[in-house]
């Protein structure tokens, strides 16, 4: 399919054919997180960040502390009036309590570049995808993120997709 819309939309149509709530996990500026929100306008998309740049990579990740820093006065404004519910905090204290609240997502969609940071969201947001549902990592290609390459590997190899823009994605 020729088309210059963003590789995140085919998978929002998916995950707005099941049952739940969204969630994103690293949304810096909303962009994604908005793009969603629009083809998925009846689910509530939780977009998940520290709002504060990067916390601390790890060896085989390509960033530095403080990459992606932003502030929430920048974000509450551009969240406002639309169904994108920003989470500010780390995902380790953040994503355990959206997971005990929401308890099920049609689509968890994971663009945090870091390896220990896609691990956490992996390991607890997991649980609570519906049978079908969507994880989907951007990134996957990435020289830069060689940690999400990583990850996703480890975690589901043969069971995968990866399609032409680089995005790895795996259906429960
Ligand atoms: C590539 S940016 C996200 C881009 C965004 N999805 C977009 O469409 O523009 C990666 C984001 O992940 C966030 N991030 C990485 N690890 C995190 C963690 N452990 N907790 C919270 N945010 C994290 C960073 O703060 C950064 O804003």
């Amino acid at each position: 399919m020729a088309s210059s819309e963003h590789p995140i939309i085919r998978y929002a149509r998916l995950a707005n054919d099941l049952p739940g709530d969204i969630i994103e996990c690293g949304s810096w500026k909303l962009d994604s997180a908005l793009r969603i929100g629009t083809i998925c306008k009846e689910k509530i998309v939780y977009a998940c960040d520290t709002f504060r740049g990067m916390p601390e990579p790890t060896e085989i990740d390509g960033h530095k502390e403080g990459d992606f820093l932003t502030s929430w006065d920048e974000i509450m404004p551009l969240a406002e009036g639309t169904n994108i519910v920003p989470v500010p905090g780390r995902f380790k204290y953040t994503l355990p309590l959206i997971a005990q609240s929401v308890r099920y997502f049609s689509m968890i969609y994971i663009d945090c570049d870091l390896y220990g940071s896609a691990k956490e969201a992996i390991d607890i947001l997991w649980p609570c995808l519906v049978p079908q549902g969507i994880l989907v990592a951007d990134d996957y290609v990435n020289p830069a993120c060689k940690g999400i390459n990583l990850i996703m590997d480890t975690y589901f190899g043969g069971r995968m997709q990866v399609d032409e823009n680089g995005f790895a994605m795996v259906r429960k």
